[in-house]
């Protein structure tokens, strides 16, 4: 059977309301039974106890029971000696009080009824009466569960019917809480349910009002986020296909124009046309070798090799590997390394790649006679790597644009050069799969600088 969760609700109340009712009726008895009724039979005690000398005094002057045989009024002047007026100054004793004396009769040595209540017997409650050490007759007492038998019984029904009225108010209570809960919370989970529905539909633009600080509220305000990350990365998806497709379109159209331009005998194909459509090729070449670097270094989709480091000799391979083309662009490479090592985990081949393609910006993007500066320091438990150059640099609104795929500052000027705007996403996609960061700032020496931090180990 399936309930809603309305009906799973009322009852799941319902069935804690009925518990606690149940419970406190019990607890209602119990307490009366061990507690009021006990008080009454302990009072009854006491006054037996009281009545039992002036009882064994009266036995004393007559050495027998006759006296005593169905003779009520004796019976009562035996327990009760005309008043005092001391005792009434004094006030009646509780055991007096609880009318206990009503509740005593008298036993004779073979328990068989003498006086007082006609429904004492051996089994009551009773205390020995003693003459000369033998045991002449028995103070007994009805014990007050007995005396009230018929009273209890309307007792129970009243209890029945408190209880049937409290049920029934309780069931209104319940029914009513319930409604008003579950119809807050259902329109809320009927929300989640109907913006889910949406996105899964692929509307990434369905989003659901939070609500109440809550469970519901948390969840709302998580699947916000995930609605938002999926709305970013379909507008990040869509705008990397159309840049790759213009990327890749630009020099095919320029091959081809040239292409067509010898078929239809509008050009010859000279040497210079050649090597110009051997630029474009190389061109695409570039370009379709760093989309594949870039999505192998797409922290998940790549599996690094992760293994311990030193940072400071990775840097001096790469510094030394292309010192001959600074030489040739008449730059200067200066290394501001500590003595000590650099330790990290990371994956080589892609640390490599990563300085290679910073020092590649910094050779390609920095003016002839200037320099290059590859500072390196650990503070705590963070390496720092600084890779600064002089002039030209990037204008401040444009430094945070400058690891977004594509992005070139200069198009024209960075075309001519072969960039294609894809080696600093290739960067953060490394640095931040060794969980580091990477930051553009403006250089003390005028150009640009790339901030890289690492965990040390
Ligand atoms: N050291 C630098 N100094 C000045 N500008 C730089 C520097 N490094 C990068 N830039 C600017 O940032 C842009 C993006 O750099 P990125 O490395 O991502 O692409 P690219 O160098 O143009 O092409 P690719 O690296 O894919 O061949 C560059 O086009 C350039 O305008
Ligand atoms: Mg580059």
């Amino acid at each position: 059977m399936r309930f809603s969760l309305t009906t799973k609700l009322f009852l799941a109340i319902l069935t804690v309301c009925a518990a606690v009712m149940v419970m406190q009726t019990m607890a209602m008895r119990y307490g009366f039974e061990q507690g009021f009724l006990g008080y009454l039979n302990d009072q009854g005690r006491q006054s037996m106890n009281e009545a039992r000398p002036l009882i064994t005094a009266a036995y004393k002057k007559h050495n027998n029971w006759d006296f005593m045989r169905n003779n009520l009024s004796t019976w009562i002047q035996t327990l009760r000696p005309p008043i005092t007026a001391a005792e009434i100054r004094r006030g009646p004793s509780a055991a007096d009080q609880s009318g206990a004396i009503v509740r005593m009769g008298l036993l004779d040595e073979n328990l068989s009824w003498v006086s007082g209540n006609p429904s004492v017997n051996k089994d009551s409650m009773r205390l020995p009466i003693i003459v000369d050490k033998n045991t002449v007759g028995w103070i007994a007492m009805v014990p007050f569960e007995d005396v009230l038998a018929p009273g209890e019984s309307r007792f129970l029904e009243s209890q029945l019917r408190i209880m049937i009225l409290i049920a029934t108010v309780s069931l209104v209570i319940v029914a009513v809480f319930t409604f008003l809960i579950a119809r807050s919370i259902l329109r809320r989970v009927r929300n989640l349910a109907k913006g889910t529905h949406i996105l899964a539909k692929g509307d990434y633009t369905s989003r659901i009002a939070p609500g109440a600080r809550d469970e519901l509220g948390t969840l709302a305000d998580d699947f916000n986020r995930m609605a938002q990350a999926l709305e970013n990365n379909e507008r990040t998806r869509r705008a990397f296909m159309a840049d790759i497709s213009h990327e890749l379109r630009t020099p095919l159209a320029v091959i081809q124009a040239e292409i067509e331009a010898i078929q239809d005998n509008i050009r010859s194909a000279s040497p210079e046309s050649l090597s110009m459509m051997h630029g474009e090729v190389q061109q695409l070449n570039t370009l379709i070798g760093n989309l594949h670097q870039l999505s192998l270094t797409d922290a998940g989709f790549q599996q690094y090799r992760m293994v311990t480091l030193d940072l400071t000799s990775l840097i001096r391979h790469a510094a030394t590997s292309m010192n001959v083309r600074f030489q040739q662009a008449d730059l200067s490479l200066q290394l501001d390394l500590p003595s000590y090592a650099l330790y990290l985990k990371g994956d080589e081949s892609r640390l490599q790649q990563l300085f290679s393609n910073l020092l590649e910006n910094a050779l390609r993007y920095t003016d002839s006679g200037g320099q290059v500066l590859i500072r390196g320091e650990k503070q705590s438990d963070t390496i720092t790597i600084s890779i600064a150059d002089s002039p030209p640099g990037v204008t401040p609104e444009k430094l945070d644009r400058l690891f977004e795929r594509f992005y070139r500052v200069e198009e024209s000027r960075n075309r001519a050069s072969g960039g294609s705007g894809l080696g600093l996403a290739i960067c953060r996609n490394i640095v931040e799969a060794h969980n580091g960061k990477i930051q553009a700032h403006a250089s003390a020496l005028g150009g640009l600088e790339i901030r890289l931090q690492f965990p040390a180990l």
